[in-house]
C-alpha cells in the first residue's frame, strides 16, 4: 500500500472521507499522517479520533515558505511518505517542494478546472451564469490550480442556488471523486508522465483476456 499523508487547513471533511475509504481492505493506499498549517484546524482532532497520527506545522512559526516546507518535508520524511494529498489545504507552497514532489503530489479544487482558479469558486461560477460547475481532481505543479486533471465531477447549477447551497452540492462530489482518484494513483492507474497523465489501459487489457 501506498503511504500517504493528507495535508489540510480547515474542517477536513474531505479527510475523514479519504479515511474511510482507506479502512476498506483492498483499497490500495494508507494515511499515515495528517499535517495542518493551522493548530486551530478542525480536521486535526477528527484525524486523532480516527486514530491517525495529526500534527500542525504552524507556518506561523517559521520566518519564510521554505522553511516552512522544509519543516513539512522532515514531517513527511519521518513517515516514509510515497504520496501527498492536499485537502483543503490553503497554503501555497514553494517551486522547489512542488518540484520534489512532482507527480507524487495531488489537490481537490472546487470547480471543473481550467476555470475558476483560487478562491471563492462557488460565487465566481454563479456570477458567471455557470449552468454546470464542479470539482477537479489535479496533480500539483508549481502554478496554481493549472495541474494535469486527473479527475472531474460535474453538477448542476439549480435556480435559486447560492453559493452555500451550490457548495453543499460539489462538496459530495469531492467526497466521492477524492477517494476514487486518490486509488487510481495509489494503484498505479493514473501516472504524471511528461507532464500529461497517462491513464493505465485497464479496460483494454480486461478485453484482451476475453
Ligand atoms: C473543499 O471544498 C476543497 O475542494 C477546497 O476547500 C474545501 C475544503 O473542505 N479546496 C480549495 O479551495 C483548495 N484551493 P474540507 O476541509 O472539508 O475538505
Amino acid at each position: 500500500k501506498k503511504r500517504v499523508a493528507i495535508l489540510i487547513s480547515g474542517r477536513g471533511s474531505n479527510m475523514v472521507s479519504l479515511i474511510e475509504a482507506a479502512r476498506a481492505p483492498d483499497y490500495p493506499a494508507e494515511i499515515v499522517l495528517v499535517l495542518s498549517n493551522r493548530p486551530d484546524a478542525a480536521g486535526l482532532a477528527r484525524a486523532q479520533a480516527a486514530g491517525i497520527p495529526a500534527r500542525a506545522v504552524d507556518h506561523k512559526a517559521f520566518p519564510d515558505r521554505a522553511r516552512f516546507d522544509a519543516a513539512l518535508q522532515a514531517e513527511l520524511d519521518a513517515a516514509g511518505i510515497e504520496l501527498i494529498v492536499l485537502a483543503g489545504f490553503m497554503r501555497i507552497l514553494t517551486d522547489a517542494f512542488v518540484e520534489a514532489w512532482s507527480g507524487r503530489m495531488i489537490n481537490i479544487h472546487p470547480s471543473l478546472l481550467p476555470l475558476f482558479k483560487g478562491t471563492h469558486t462557488h460565487e465566481r461560477a454563479l456570477e458567471a451564469g455557470m449552468r454546470l460547475h464542479g470539482c477537479t481532481v489535479h496533480y500539483v505543479v508549481p502554478e496554481l490550480d493549472a495541474g494535469p486533471i486527473v479527475a472531474q465531477a460535474a453538477v448542476p447549477v439549480l435556480p435559486g442556488d447560492d453559493a452555500d447551497s451550490l457548495a453543499a452540492r460539489v462538496i459530495v462530489q469531492e467526497h466521492r471523486l477524492y477517494p476514487q482518484a486518490v486509488a487510481l494513483i495509489a494503484s498505479g492507474g493514473a501516472v504524471l508522465d511528461g507532464g500529461r497523465v497517462r491513464f493505465a489501459e485497464r479496460a483494454r487489457a480486461a478485453e484482451d483476456a476475453l
